[in-house]
């Protein structure tokens, strides 16, 4: 069956003292907004609509930047979760299939669960997504009768009997499209809080003959974020199940608790990491790869054999091929390098491409940016670039060159050809004798005067 997907996102947000609505601070690098979107991916859905109200643009340019059919959907005034809902009736209009809810402060909700209640809409009407709290709190409530879910009750709203109930409402909820929306348009806001709840759809539905039930969850899956220090929490959570997950995909972690992933960080079986590393959205590391202590790595991919650091830095386009070596303190930036090739110590290339076997001496610099433009720089296969050379782009250095160390090359070095670019070295000889000689008769001088 088709499945849309309704993501709430309108909530200010207030208790994150924060000009970025809720949504857009991010785990693991991504948006939570986008951590809900991938969770919800898990049921292939037809149709993602947004709901975004506080800091609309941003929330709008987030979610399309993540997926570009994703529909965004405006809640101007937020008058609570069933008005949030029922935003998106337009969007959803003649929609045949289910419609999961989920909110964008929810970013852990794992593809199982998502599959259970699909399945559980088999034999009802609505499926909710329950947890038993440790804490209940100021959690919905999930009112059971036997089997079947009768209504769901709001903290403020419960008497005393209810909020004994520890079967809470995570807010995920899955229904016929159709059936949510004829459904939403019945619920009414007299309330404690004065507020359109989602929540009393089950209650409706219940009163209409229709059959509701919960599915659960661990309280870990549902949780949602309000603060600072909760989005702390919910960074520890996820950091804590990558890095597991790894150690089981068969990574070496030598220091798991020292290592921090992206929410999309891909290793290798038998790669492996050593501690702090720090790995940035888009980053792909083959099996058999190294990544030596305190490096940074970022929208890049390390093959087979290849070894990084200790402390290099691999930025956004840094492509590097088997068994090549990235050592101690080199960044590399929107650069192939090619199998084989060496870039061991204090280097910078960016916007270039370096062939099979090359060999980039220390301190080497890819002088890509003349203040406007970037330029490309171009290195042969089994190059040797001397140390401390600078490459002025755009540049090439041919198949089999050489640079001479402290070159500044300008001009493109052909093939097999040595460039130079350099001023030629004068010596003096017994000069230096005489000028030490010199300075100590002046400083024998001052220390007599004093
Ligand atoms: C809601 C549920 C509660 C459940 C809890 C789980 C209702 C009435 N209550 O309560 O049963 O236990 O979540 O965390 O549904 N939002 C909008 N527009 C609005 C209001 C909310 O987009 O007008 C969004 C928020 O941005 C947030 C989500 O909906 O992502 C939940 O809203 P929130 O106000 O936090 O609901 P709770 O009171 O926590
Ligand atoms: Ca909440």
């Amino acid at each position: 069956m088709a499945t849309a997907l309704i993501i709430l996102g309108a909530g200010m947000g207030t208790r994150m003292n924060s000009d970025l609505p809720k949504v857009l601070h991010p785990i693991a690098g991504a948006p939570m907004l986008v951590h809900a979107m991938k969770a919800g991916a898990a049921v292939t859905p037809e149709k993602t609509v947004v709901v975004a109200g506080h800091g609309a643009q941003m929330v709008t340019a987030a979610a399309q930047s993540w997926d570009s059919d994703v529909q965004v959907v405006i809640q101007s005034e937020q008058l609570g979760t069933g008005h949030a809902v029922g935003q998106a009736a337009d969007a959803l209009a003649g929609f045949e299939g289910d419609a999961i809810v989920l909110y964008g402060d929810t970013p852990f909700i794992r593809p199982e669960t998502l599959e259970a209640m699909i399945a559980a809409r088999a034999s009802h009407d609505i499926v909710v997504l329950g947890f038993e709290a440790a804490d209940p709190g100021r959690y919905g409530r999930l009112v059971m009768q036997a089997e079947q879910l009768d209504r769901i009750v709001e903290f403020k709203d419960a008497t005393d009997e209810e909020r004994a109930i520890r079967l809470c409402n995570s807010g995920v909820i899955a229904a016929d499209c159709k059936t949510l929306f004829d459904l939403i348009a019945k619920v009414g806001n007299d309330n404690a809080s004065g507020e359109y709840y989602l929540t009393d759809i089950i209650g409706i539905a219940r009163a209409a003959g229709l059959l509701a039930t919960v599915v659960q969850c661990d309280e870990a899956e549902t949780l949602g974020v309000n603060s600072r220090a909760e989005l702390a929490g919910a960074e520890a959570l996820f950091q804590s199940r990558a890095r597991q997950e790894a150690l089981e995909d068969g990574v070496t972690l030598t220091a798991p608790d020292t290592v921090y992933f992206a929410h999309d960080t891909v290793l290798g079986r038998d790669s492996v990491i050593e501690p702090h590393v720090v790995f940035g959205p888009g980053a792909t590391v083959e099996s058999g790869a190294t990544i030596r202590a305190f490096s940074h790595l970022e929208g890049c991919h390390v093959s087979r054999g290849a070894v990084v650091g200790p402390y290099a830095r691999l930025r956004p386009g840094a492509e590097l091929a088997e068994d090549t070596k990235v050592g101690n303190f080199v960044e590399i930036k929107n650069a192939t390098v090619a199998a084989g090739a060496k870039v061991n110590h204090l280097t910078y290339i960016g916007d270039a491409s370096i062939g099979e076997k090359a060999n980039i001496g220390a301190g080497t610099v890819t002088c890509n940016y003349d203040g406007f433009f970037k330029h490309k720089t171009n290195i042969g296969a089994g190059a040797f670039i001397g140390s401390s050379t600078m490459l002025v782009a755009p540049v090439s250095v041919g198949n089999g060159a050489m640079t001479g160390s402290g070159s500044v090359i300008t001009e493109d070095v052909p093939d097999g050809a040595l460039g130079l670019g350099r001023t030629r070295q004068v010596t003096k000889s017994g000069f230096a004798t005489k000028l030490f000689d010199m300075l100590r008769a002046k400083k024998a001088r001052q220390q007599k005067g004093h």
